[in-house]
């Protein structure tokens, strides 16, 4: 097959190079954004009198069929055009002629490349943003119909103080939200429009880069072209948003492998959302969490192999640089996938409410609770602290909880207890008196409900305006 650059050369290129340069079986994806830009390109150049504005218009017919070709899955990829630009290229000369071979005028497909990974991150990145509210939103659902729900909270792993399933779920909501801020801060890095840049210099002819910015609804220009052809941060800024994104599921599917097993017995998966063993009939696993979990591994890898191409890497391009792709496209997958499922399964899931109550009436959590009560009575906290100690270390020794020792008993380690601890011990009323700003209180949660609504009709504003800009 003759290159788009064999002028020079004298020899064809060697098999294995052919296979090993190639980057087709990946960057294809790329070909809606590859057309598209083609297409604002050409215009720009006919409107600009650099090349015929017949030319322009030919060259937007071809691209056209080029499209419809690839998308009913009729269009022959091919190895030797090595990338997704010179196999559209080829085959747009192959059935257009002249007109064709002048789309590439003022072009390098170092800045053509660029232009397509940005315009294909800003489509990505508006779908994340609809799967990501969609999860929010299922978290937040999940929050208020346990907004009663009574659980043991935890630090250490250790039974903590008694909160509401309500407030566990709304941790995440929170952790979410702020990676729908981050995912904004990414959008703002992609939407910065290279092409024009051509190889590293610009070009001799007249063209209007702004003219292309307006056609693909970018906001901003690259002011300077050699960095339009080398910044990749943008990408860096997509994989560090997954990694972070992919840190907190796999910190939520922790909990719910713990969650789920015997031991807990918190939640139970639908049958739908959980695997079977090929030995062990008796067998009902969280393979979902599992897999999540692990694959927050491989996109922190993606994300520390760009930083490590990018490290060191002379100015402009280098073909190191197309190595960006693969692990953006797995991490962009991943993370889509992640959030879909997880939305359902979360929706599905069987929060078993009673086994959570009989966990926080057999333990030890409202201890922080008669330290609270002895400080109202006037002991100082620290005091407090000391004399609650004791009474556990009675109570554990006697076989006991809090609630079942005696006021007689308690008497010996502090006079001030009376009949009115056993109240303020029952767990109820431990989450209802922790009313502080944030606090698990009913009345707080149901707050922050109200707050989470207002937050989700923000996001869906902002992604509509993301989906009118791609
Ligand atoms: N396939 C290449 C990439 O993804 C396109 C740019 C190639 N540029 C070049 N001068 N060889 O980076």
């Amino acid at each position: 097959m003759a290159k788009l650059w064999g002028g020079r050369f004298s020899k064809n290129t060697n098999e294995l190079v052919d296979a090993f340069n190639a980057s087709i079986d990946f960057d294809k994806r790329l070909y809606r954004e590859d057309i598209r830009g083609s297409i604002a390109h050409a215009k720009m150049l006919a409107k600009q009198g650099i090349i015929p504005a017949e030319d322009g218009e030919t060259i937007k017919a071809g691209l056209e069929t080029i499209l419809a070709d690839i998308e009913a899955g009729k269009f022959d990829f091919s190895v030797a055009l090595e990338d997704i630009h010179m196999n559209v290229e080829a085959r747009l000369t192959e059935r257009i002629g002249a007109p064709g071979a002048r789309l590439h005028t003022c072009r390098s497909r170092n800045d053509q490349v660029a232009l397509d990974m940005h315009m294909y991150m800003k489509r990505e990145v508006s779908e994340i943003a609809e799967l990501l509210i969609a999860f929010e939103k299922a978290v937040l659902e999940v929050a208020k119909k346990h907004s009663k729900t009574l659980m043991p909270g935890y630090t250490h792993l250790q039974r903590a103080q008694p909160i509401t399933f309500a407030h566990h779920m709304l941790a995440y909501f929170n952790m979410l939200q702020r990676d729908f801020r981050r995912l904004l801060g990414v959008w703002e890095g992609a939407d910065m429009m290279p092409l024009g840049a051509g190889a590293i210099a610009g070009t001799t002819f007249p063209i209007d880069r702004f003219f292309v910015a307006e056609q693909l609804n970018f906001s901003k220009v690259y002011n300077n072209s050699m960095d339009a052809v080398s910044d990749r941060d943008y990408v860096i800024e997509f994989l560090s948003f997954a990694s972070t994104l992919m840190m907190h599921m796999s910190r939520i599917s922790e909990e719910i492998c713990l969650w789920s097993s015997t031991e807990f017995g918190f939640v139970e998966l639908d049958d739908g959302f959980a695997t079977g063993s090929s030995m062990m009939p008796q067998k009902k696993n969280p393979d979902i969490s599992e897999l999540v979990r692990g694959k927050t591994g491989r996109v922190y890898g993606h994300l520390m192999a760009m930083l490590t191409t990018c490290k060191g890497l002379p100015l402009t391009y280098n073909k190191d640089l197309q190595e960006d792709k693969e692990g953006f496209f797995d991490a962009i997958d991943t993370v889509k996938f992640t959030l879909a499922v997880y939305r359902d399964m979360i929706l599905t899931m069987t929060v078993n409410v009673d086994k959570m109550a009989e966990a926080i009436s057999k333990d030890f959590s409202n201890a922080t609770d008669l330290a609270d009560y002895l400080v109202r009575k006037g002991l100082p906290f620290r005091n407090a602290h000391e004399v609650c100690g004791k009474c556990v270390a009675y109570a554990i020794l006697n076989n006991k909880f809090l609630g079942e020792i005696s006021v007689a008993e308690y008497q010996q380690f502090s006079e001030l207890i009376g009949e009115d601890l056993y109240e303020a011990l029952k767990p109820y009323n431990c989450v209802e008196a922790r009313k502080s700003y944030g606090g698990p209180a009913f009345s707080e949660n149901d707050k922050q409900f109200v707050i989470g609504d207002e937050v989700l009709a923000k996001q869906e504003a902002k992604l509509a305006e993301l989906k009118a800009n791609i």
